[in-house]
């Protein structure tokens, strides 16, 4: 491990010009550079890179970031690679943790040692089936007979490892590969009597790479026919570098398609991924069969939050992963299902049909998972009244996943229409399956003692049984409740970018009757006047969190620019994600320096200063009023059951008059700071 002090360091020295400006060719504009941008195909220079910020970005494919994130976007570096890379081009000397750093740089040699023997083995096996005899006429011919063009064949580093005993495994302990390496990749077994075998023998080889292009993994096919090995595929087993749980045949190849198309398409294999690419669909992963694991889930989430998983016509395979998708809905993703004609696979049905055609097939077939679900279930149960009743359920059930409640409300309503069933009954089943979720959440996250990062909103009934009627609304304490709608979460947005951009510029002038010394009012002493008191405080973890920072930072660092780059440098990767992706490259509109430039008594200085005031006034205004109608939406839910005691009920309207009456004279106040 690096000492934070280095990585502090190497932070200080770096600047974003020079290392962008070592793979991409900039050229100066204004304040800032501009290039073309690496991470999508393009002939324009989208790419500004700003010094004063510390950042790139890209108005075309929204890549952005600080130099760390340049360096392992771009060159696939690690976090610590990145760090070393730098250290090294600015001469800093790094100094690492000690006690873990042996054991440490233990593992990553071992890792890197692994990863440098996978990459062997691809080039032999790719070699094999390019230029030897064996290779061309067993390996070669089998992918031509599946359609696979040369293109493909290249792109995926398919190979052919030879049907003898140990070609393989004696080709790398030539080169001087350790034996320990080959067994405990998966490459070379050892027999019994102590000799060494190649695993993959006779078997076409599809090389399976994480998300950064290098190979963990081989998967192989099976050739002969004559039925001696019972296995089709021989694929790798989890070791050092390859974890099933974590891989996603295809995401490296797949990952700026996901990005761009904002969608992945999930099939079964190799085969599936590679027929689609040649058919032109790159957004397209593999599970290797099992549904999805969080880490899985993860590598997704990250790029999308749609995804289309594709069915061969299979009934029995389609019920059983249904199973699994539940757990998507609760991670937030939108999910399509699209079935394939009876007996086609995404590989067959690509070969079959042209791309054109199965592009549009993907198009119009693709159906929503739970309307897709609910059909087939729906089919399934006939009109046996008891089987019906128990599929309403499993569908509720499924329904009570869905985090956004507009997305709920929706389902609901699709489903009364398709099982002739009032929406009043389903929503009452349904609560009761939020319910329980909601008991089993709230445990979970009472147990853990984290913050709700993302609340989910919950009906009326929980209120009232598990904590009453609240008699004083403060929604802060309770995320779980809030609506947390867009609104609040521009609002509070908002301000934070305020602070970000002109905290530092002063818009009230010291009165006379103040101290000799007293500067006068900035933007960001004013807001937190406000804040403390009229008693604002954010619903939004990240954003308090920036908040906080934020003000900590100001009390000691003059230059604003610089606290900027604080924050695009940030530790935590949230934080400088939320800074880089929000803070606008080019210069604020109200400078920093208008006192250097403008003459302070000038007309233009003082419209200035107004036009700001009006801004920072308008910005804490809306919030307030978001904040009221994010409480008074909770009332209103809380109004909303049925069977609420009379006490609690005049209780609650009392509170919603109060807040509506807060509401218009915000709302008349805002009206006249926007008309001033
Ligand atoms: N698969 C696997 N292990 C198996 C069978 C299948 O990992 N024992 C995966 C492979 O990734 C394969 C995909 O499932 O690409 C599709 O399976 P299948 O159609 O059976 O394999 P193919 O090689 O396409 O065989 P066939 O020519 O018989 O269709
Ligand atoms: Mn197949």
């Amino acid at each position: 491990m690096i000492k934070q002090k280095s990585i502090d360091s190497v932070m200080a020295a770096v600047r974003i010009e020079e290392v962008v400006g070592d793979f991409v060719s900039l050229r100066k504009q204004g304040q800032d550079f501009v290039g073309i941008c690496p991470f999508h195909d393009d002939k324009n220079p989208s790419m500004h890179v700003s010094p004063r910020l510390g950042i790139y970005k890209c108005f075309v494919c929204d890549a952005a970031g600080n130099p760390v994130k340049f360096l392992m976007e771009h060159e696939k570096m690690s976090y610590p690679e990145a760090i070393e890379y730098l250290a090294k081009k600015y001469g800093i000397p790094l100094e690492y943790e000690r006690t873990e750093s042996d054991e440490e740089r233990q593992q990553r040699t071992l890792r890197e040692s692994l990863l440098i023997v996978n990459e062997f083995a691809q080039k032999y096996f790719m070699e094999q089936l390019r230029t030897t005899e064996e290779g061309k006429l067993m390996g070669m011919a089998y992918l031509k007979e599946r359609g696979f063009m040369d293109a493909t064949i290249d792109k995926f580093g398919l190979g052919y490892c030879p049907d003898g005993w140990d070609n393989f495994t004696k080709a790398a302990l030539e080169k001087g590969y350790k034996e320990e390496y080959l067994i405990e990749l998966g490459l070379t077994g050892k027999s019994q009597s102590g000799k060494l075998y190649d695993i993959y023998r006779g078997r076409v080889i599809f090389p399976i790479h994480n998300d950064a292009g290098k190979i963990i993994g081989f998967g192989g096919r099976i050739l002969k026919k004559d039925g001696k090995d019972p296995r089709k595929y021989v694929n790798s087993r989890e070791n050092t570098i390859y974890h099933k749980s974590d891989t996603l045949y295809g995401i490296y190849f797949a990952k700026n398609a996901i990005h761009k198309q904002q969608n992945v398409y999930l099939v079964e294999g190799y085969t599936d991924v590679i027929s689609m690419h040649e058919s032109g669909v790159e957004n397209v992963v593999a599970s290797s069969g099992t549904s999805l694991t969080q880490g899985q889930i993860r590598m997704i989430t990250k790029r999308t939050q749609n995804i289309t998983v594709l069915y061969d016509g299979d009934m029995a395979g389609i019920k059983a992963s249904m199973r699994g998708i539940d757990m998507l809905l609760e991670q937030g993703l939108k999910i399509r299902v699209c079935l394939l004609p009876d007996g086609e696979d995404p590989d067959s049905f690509a070969k079959k049909h042209r791309d054109s055609e199965l592009q549009e097939y993907l198009a119009s077939e693709s159906k929503d998972f739970l309307l897709f679900k609910a059909d087939i279930l729906s089919k399934e149960a006939g009109n046996d009244p008891i089987k019906r009743a128990s599929m309403v359920n499993e569908i509720l059930k499924s329904i009570s996943c869905v985090k956004d409640n507009i997305e709920r409300a929706f389902y609901v309503k699709e489903c009364a229409k398709l099982f002739d069933l009032s929406e009043n009954d389903l929503n009452l089943n349904l609560r009761r399956f939020v319910w329980e979720k909601t008991k089993e959440q709230g445990r979970v996250v009472q147990h853990q003692q984290q913050q709700v990062q993302q609340p989910s909103i919950i009906d009326g009934p929980v209120v009232v049984e598990e904590q009453g009627v609240p008699h004083l609304i403060d929604s802060t304490k309770h995320p779980e409740l809030s609506q947390q709608t867009d609104l609040l979460y521009e609002a509070e947005k908002d301000l934070i970018l305020l602070m970000l951009n002109y905290g530092n510029l002063v818009i009230y002038e010291a009165s006379k009757n103040e101290e000799e010394n007293s500067q006068g009012l900035r933007v960001d002493q004013y807001v937190c006047n406000e804040m403390q008191k009229e008693d604002i405080r954010f619903h939004y973890p990240l954003l308090e969190k920036i908040f906080d920072k934020y003000v900590d930072w100001a009390s000691y660092i003059g230059n604003q620019d610089q606290i900027i780059r604080n924050f695009t440098l940030a530790e935590d990767p949230q934080i400088s994600e939320f800074v880089i992706r929000n803070i606008p490259v080019e210069e604020p509109k109200f400078s920093n320096h208008w006192k250097d430039k403008y003459d302070i008594h000038t007309h233009t200085t003082r419209n200035n200063i107004r036009i700001l005031q009006n801004q920072v006034q308008n910005i804490i205004l809306t919030l307030k009023l978001r904040i009221l109608e994010n409480d008074a939406t909770i009332i209103q839910k809380i109004l909303d059951q049925e069977g609420l005691a009379e006490e609690d009920m005049m209780m609650a309207l009392q509170q919603l008059n109060t807040l509506n009456q807060l509401k218009k004279e915000i709302s008349k106040r805002l009206n006249r700071v926007v008309s001033r």
